[in-house]
């Protein structure tokens, strides 16, 4: 299967439930321009942002009875994608050339999902949100100039909380990342076990330092989720998932989903901290060069220690499926 079509055939977050409302919204997916509406029964469809008249931008437009209008010469448009009315010729039957290539979009997670080949759903595995002792929240849209995968390394790297995140998840005296182990498939992803952090303020209700035992895991090319467990805080534990939707090959639109106990902070303080440690890492990410994973042997490699173990493992994940967030 060719490298698009692979990340074609993952479902990919591309709005948040809420931002979907009365009228139509333009996103960008794997370089491609999608409009997402709602249909009379609130059910949200996605199609290529192009009408198939003039090739005019449908989000544009407006919804009009769960039908979507052109903003140009009013064609309008079914939830199925068959064009219903040409307001220019109104006797005329229009046939299915004139309709769209409409998609099914998932709610998930917070979130509005497109898998843009329509087929079945493929969305990443996050166990916590089945975990009703949980609450779950998700962040704002962070929009970051690289691409998928660098930020998915960037939430896997335990060797730069000492850096980054210093005062927060890392410290100047414990800069080692002690072994763990970490294992790959094709099927699976990547999942790492046994990590541990000394962090001064790992969570938005530690009172002090701790070390922190983490477990990572890829399900897809481009979602991650930890768990996290201080010593001594039995009662904290949280599951953090990073989704990630590639806009194209070099920029990103990211959210994260919190599952944390209820009770233990207002939502506002989780999100507070989570912008707290993503805004740490936006600057270094958007610096790495070249943005998109240097994954072949046309461009330079990069160089790795064992602390690495994570990342090289999602290396060869990608490599495994042959992916790349590129054009189709
Ligand atoms: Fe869309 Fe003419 S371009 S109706
Ligand atoms: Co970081």
């Amino acid at each position: 299967m060719p490298a698009c079509a692979v990340a074609a055939s993952f479902s990919h977050p591309v709005a948040a439930v809420e931002d979907l409302r009365e009228q139509p919204l333009a996103v960008r997916l794997l370089s491609e321009d999608w409009v997402l509406w709602r249909d009379a029964h609130g059910t949200p469809h996605a199609a290529p942002d192009r009408c198939p008249h003039r090739g005019t931008r449908l989000s544009l437009g407006r919804v009009c009875q769960g039908e979507l209008q052109c903003p140009y010469h009013g064609w309008r448009f079914a939830a199925d994608g068959r064009c219903t009315q040409v307001p220019a010729v109104p006797g005329f039957v229009p046939p299915a050339t004139h309709g769209l290539n409409t998609v099914a979009l998932t709610p998930a997670h917070g979130l509005l999902w497109l898998r843009p080949d329509g087929g079945e759903p493929h969305l990443p595995a996050f166990p916590a949100e089945a975990d009703h002792r949980l609450h779950k929240l998700n962040t704002v849209a962070y929009d970051v100039a690289t691409s998928a995968p660098r930020i998915i390394e960037n939430f896997l790297d335990m060797a730069h909380f000492s850096f980054v995140h210093e005062g927060w998840l890392g410290d100047a005296q414990h800069t080692e990342v002690p072994a763990y182990d970490v294992q790959v498939s094709a099927q699976h992803g990547v999942h790492a076990t046994g990590c541990q952090a000394w962090q001064p303020q790992s969570n938005v209700a530690a009172s002090g330092g701790a070390w922190v035992a983490y477990d990572y895991a890829v399900p897809a090319p481009g979602a991650a989720v930890l768990s996290k467990q201080p010593q001594g805080q039995q009662d904290w534990r949280e599951s953090i998932a990073l989704f990630i939707c590639p806009v194209d090959e070099e920029r990103s639109r990211v959210w994260f989903r919190l599952a944390v106990p209820p009770g233990a902070a207002a939502d506002d303080e989780l999100r507070a901290f989570q912008h707290t440690i993503f805004t740490q890492d936006q600057p270094v990410l958007e610096s790495q060069q070249p943005r998109r994973l240097p994954l072949t042997d046309t461009v330079a490699r990069e160089v790795h220690s064992s602390a690495d173990r994570s990342s090289a493992a999602y290396r060869r994940y990608l490599r495994l499926i042959s992916l790349q967030f590129g054009t189709c």
